[in-house]
């Protein structure tokens, strides 16, 4: 650990507010644990209020000369950056294992994730499109056009401290925003590695390097200051439905616009037909990768009753195999939660459930660590867990008779995150993509409701909020349209065919 904290140049103490161009000293710190012993790791500064209105106050006087760099040179700002962090990916990787306890192998796929979104970015750099239309007027001439928003408060949960904040800041800044960081305290090295890194490179393109900034802080009062400032035109906010709901109201309330990535109670459909050489690892990965702290998590599978049986017991035997261990170590499948508090949250919910039902797992593994057993649950509907997001590796498996029953029991939640079926036939494929089908903003066809590509648009319906990151045309809520009617004739001619001479 020390080695990789040194090559990581990390301190004992290290810096967690990045303001105004510098690393400001904070009179608060906070100790950041290693989830798999609960050791400290290092210890974080914590920002204080008159820091993030600094930050605020910076980020408002540099946006417009931000704004007003070409696209495609900021672009290669993130081209740059994207260079570094292909360079940095394994110690940045072990980074992101050690402090949040994912795997190694799950913490790199983070990081090249962050390296996918660089390259999307670049291109999306040269990309900001406006529509043109055939005015009704003659000699008049419409289009629309994007331009930066200004500010972007960008608030990023502990599961992944890199790769949302990279989702959302390479495209915020393609767009010509400055961005204002708020990372999660309980994983918050990463974010101030990263943020090291990327001023370098902001440095040595000779821009200002306040067009980004960084305040760890778990103290209510700065964060609402990010969120209630008017001088803030966008906050994305990752993490739970219920802040997310007050963070919505709060940015609503001041006509500021929010990007809310919220909860997932997501779910897969096993249907007779499915190809269970398929079904098995991208039910297991979806359940337990990221020990269960995804918000695309597999947490409810609906299977079939003619293949029931005979999932189970190829789950239960695939269960035994996986390996609960130190993340950091390569042959692990899944680490510790992140927390004791998330520890006792799965105790809670294991100790109140038939002990008759319970496949898998079930257990805390004694020790100092957080680890508790991947756990396969015999569920039905009337189960109050299966309508929570309960962040611990629990699979509630319910068997179903029909893709109708399915469905209806899949949609009957109030989070509309990620979805899947397996399946080979195209009718039940058709029927789950159709608008009787899957509710939800992604959909699965023979694949894992975790793990889902940048290149698509990121995010779900109902309490998960509405938002959409990384791919597709994502890159709009990090600009604002303007419809532009130029008329290049001599006289006026009003649309609608109004005459206001006669
Ligand atoms: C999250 O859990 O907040 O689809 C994001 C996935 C990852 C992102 C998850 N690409 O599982």
């Amino acid at each position: 650990m020390d080695e990789l904290l040194g090559k990581l140049k990390l301190h004992d103490l290290n810096s967690g507010a990045f303001v105004a161009g510098k690393w400001l000293k904070c009179s608060q710190q906070a100790a950041v644990l290693n989830p798999a012993c609960n050791v400290e790791i290092a210890k974080t500064t914590l920002a204080d209020i008159d820091q993030m209105d600094i930050a605020i106050e910076s980020a408002k006087n540099i946006s417009r000369k931000w704004a007003l760099v070409p696209a495609p040179k900021r672009g290669e700002l993130i081209y740059q950056f994207g260079n570094i962090l292909r360079e940095k990916k394994d110690i940045l990787g072990s980074l992101v294992a050690l402090e949040t306890g994912k795997s190694k192998k799950e913490a790199d796929g983070e990081v090249q994730e962050m390296i996918d979104m660089a390259n999307f970015a670049v291109g999306q750099s040269r990309m900001l499109y406006g529509k043109t239309m055939h005015s009704e007027r003659s000699e008049h001439r419409m289009y629309e056009q994007w331009h930066p928003l200004g500010v972007v408060g960008v608030i990023t949960a502990f599961n992944f401290p890199v790769a949302v904040w990279a989702w959302n800041a390479f495209l915020a800044l393609v767009c010509g925003n400055v961005v204002i960081w708020k990372p999660s305290v309980k994983a918050p090295l990463s974010a101030i590695f990263v943020t090291r890194v990327f001023q370098q490179v902001i440095k040595k393109l000779g821009y200002d390097s306040s067009i980004i900034s960084l305040l760890v802080t778990e103290d209510e009062r700065v964060i609402n200051r990010l969120v209630e400032s008017e001088d803030v035109n966008l906050i994305s906010f990752t993490g739970s439905t219920e802040i997310g709901r007050e963070v919505g109201v709060k940015v609503a309330r001041r006509m500021g616009k929010s990007l809310l990535e919220l909860g997932g109670n997501n779910a897969a459909i096993v249907m007779p037909d499915a190809n269970l050489l398929q079904v098995i690892p991208a039910v297991v990965f979806g359940a337990i990768g990221t020990s269960g702290q995804r918000c695309t998590t597999l947490r409810r599978l609906f299977v079939h009753t003619k293949v029931y049986k005979q999932v189970i017991n190829s789950l239960i035997d695939a269960y035994q195999q996986i390996i609960v261990g130190d993340p950091l170590d390569d042959s692990v499948h899944m680490g510790p939660l992140i927390d004791q508090k998330a520890v006792n949250d799965f105790s809670n919910i294991v100790s109140s459930l038939d002990k008759e039902d319970i496949l898998f797992g079930g257990e805390v593994v004694e020790g100092d660590g957080n680890f508790v057993l991947p756990t396969i649950v015999k569920a039905n509907m009337n189960l109050k867990w299966v309508f929570e997001e309960n962040f611990v590796p629990i699979l509630w498996v319910i068997e179903v008779d029909n893709l109708e029953q399915a469905l209806e029991y899949h949609n009957n939640s109030k989070h509309g995150l990620s979805s899947a079926i397996f399946t080979k036939k195209i009718k039940y494929m058709e029927y789950f993509l159709s608008v009787l089908g899957s509710d939800c903003g992604i959909a699965c066809i023979n694949q894992s409701t975790s793990g889902a590509e940048i290149g698509g648009a990121f995010g779900g319906e109902k309490y998960t909020g509405g938002g959409r990151e990384a791919g597709s045309d994502a890159w709009k809520a990090y600009m604002r349209r303007q419809t532009v009617t130029i008329n290049y004739g001599n006289k006026i001619e009003l649309a609608q065919g109004i005459d206001f001479n006669k």
